[in-house]
């Protein structure tokens, strides 16, 4: 999970700090005060590990929109951030080697430089330092720094600085079998202006796997409801797509344990089987939970067209009904997704104002489901809101008020949280009230 996350550079985010605790993250704050540019840079960091420096800016409408205007002013505009986390472990995957070190790693820092040469028109990763820490041991540091000269020219330098002999060497050796020395050399040497070097890290061993699972834990999910409606080709193994689109292929492969999801990256949080059944079980029972008449989801391959459909099962008057889910309406196909989002990894880690599709009750069971399921789990989610009724549900501690001004964006948890917790007590007003009568300090 991602605990702290310090953004320069990125829109509004100027100079932010922001700390997240595990379970639910509730972003408020007026219009423009720069919670949708957080949620945002959160799938910017997404894209940007998964496809690139270029289409990372180019899914964050271009550079001018990525970079801050006042950075944008600079001779050589800038977007730094830094990140601290636990890995996400439990990965499996194609790793060049056998035999793995065991590593006694259990948090990262993760920090990234991006710069923009007007000069040579080219946006690119400059520095980065990747450090993975634990207790009692010296932490295992990779850092890279890039120069470019002109437009298709680069240099790069990568360097270990260890004492963990064993992963130093398996890198090395893994990497390039004749030459175990040189492990840094050579990474400088194939890494890409347009990748960061964690991109490469991946691939070669577990922990940094495991990191890079974790930076992308935060990527939102905006459901559209034609999208996840829609049949799904026998061939897509994908994960859910942030959209909603591939949900009929999620659900299909997990009640029949099957489901191995396929994703740009060649490894994933595996999933036994039977936990795939229990996971089915988990979204059905929470898709009955707001709509009690729903008893199954059938999903079923159809061999001429090579597509899978889905039906809702529900139990109308004593009498059981199907719906295909083209008929079944936008509310239910929303939360079906969203609820397959949070079980199905690998999983999505915000949404924006789901007020907009979630009623009251609805929205209890949201933020009781988003308790439930991340709490234990060591998971983050970020909700922005700007509803009354949304707030009600919430504890003060879960509050992440936004302010902008001259300085840029900022985050504050709440400075009276006992006082608002005792008056929460012993009122029959909810957080949401006090929020907007201004009691809320930050
Ligand atoms: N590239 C940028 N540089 C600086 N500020 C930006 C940039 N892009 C957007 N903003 C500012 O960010 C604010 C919008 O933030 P946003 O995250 O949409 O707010 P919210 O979601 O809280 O309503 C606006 O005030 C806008 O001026
Ligand atoms: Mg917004």
């Amino acid at each position: 999970m991602i605990y702290d996350v310090e953004v320069h550079g990125y829109r509004s985010l100027l100079s932010a700090k922001i700390s997240l605790k595990p379970g639910l993250n509730v972003l408020v704050g007026a219009n423009g005060s720069g919670k949708t540019n957080l949620i945002n840079f959160f799938d910017f960091l997404t894209a940007l590990l998964t496809d690139g420096v270029p289409s990372a800016f180019e899914r964050a409408g271009g550079a001018a929109h990525a970079f801050s205007m006042e950075s944008m002013r600079d001779e050589e505009p800038t977007l730094q951030f830094t990140i601290r986390g636990t890995p996400q472990l439990g990965v499996t995957g194609v790793f060049r080697g056998a035999e793995e070190p065991r590593v006694p790693y259990t948090s990262y820092e993760y920090d990234c430089t991006i710069k923009y040469n007007k000069a040579l028109r080219v946006v690119f990763v400059a520095r980065e330092r990747v450090s993975l820490l634990g207790s009692g041991v010296v932490p295992f540091v990779v850092t890279r720094e890039t120069v470019v000269s002109h437009s298709d020219q680069a240099a790069s330098r990568v360097d270990f600085q260890t004492q963990d002999v064993d992963l130093y060497r398996y890198l090395g050796r893994i990497i390039y079998p004749k030459d175990d020395r040189a492990a840094g050399e050579r990474l400088a040497a194939s890494v890409s202006p347009h990748w960061p070097l964690l991109a490469h890290l991946e691939h070669e061993h577990q922990i940094f796997a495991a990191v890079s699972l974790s930076l992308v834990s935060l990527a939102s999910i905006n459901v559209r409801p034609e999208a996840a409606r829609r049949s799904t080709s026998i061939s897509d193994l994908s994960m859910l797509r942030d959209d909603g689109a591939g949900l009929v292929s999620v659900l299909y492969r997990l009640k029949r344990g099957q489901y191995y999801p396929v994703n740009r990256r060649r490894f994933t949080t595996s999933i036994p089987q039977n936990n795939q059944r229990a996971i089915f079980k988990s979204i059905l029972n929470w898709v009955s939970e707001v709509n009690p008449d729903i008893t199954d989801i059938e999903t079923s391959p159809n061999n001429d067209d090579a597509t899978l459909s889905a039906d809702v099962l529900m139990n109308l008057d004593g009498q059981q009904r199907k719906f295909a889910f083209r008929k079944i309406s936008d509310g239910t196909v929303k939360w079906l997704a969203l609820v397959t989002a949070l079980f199905a990894a690998p999983a999505y880690g915000a949404i924006e104002e789901p007020e907009n599709f979630l009623d009251p009750r609805m929205q209890e069971i949201f933020v009781k489901l988003v308790r439930d399921r991340l709490i234990s789990a060591d998971r983050v989610f970020l909700v922005s809101t700007h509803s009354e009724s949304l707030l009600n549900l919430c504890t003060p501690d879960e509050l992440l008020v936004f302010r902008f001004d001259r300085f840029g964006t900022t985050a504050r948890r709440p400075n009276n949280q006992a006082e608002l917790r005792a008056v929460l007590k012993s009122s029959r007003f909810g957080l949401g009230h006090y929020y907007r009568v201004g009691a809320v300090d930050a």
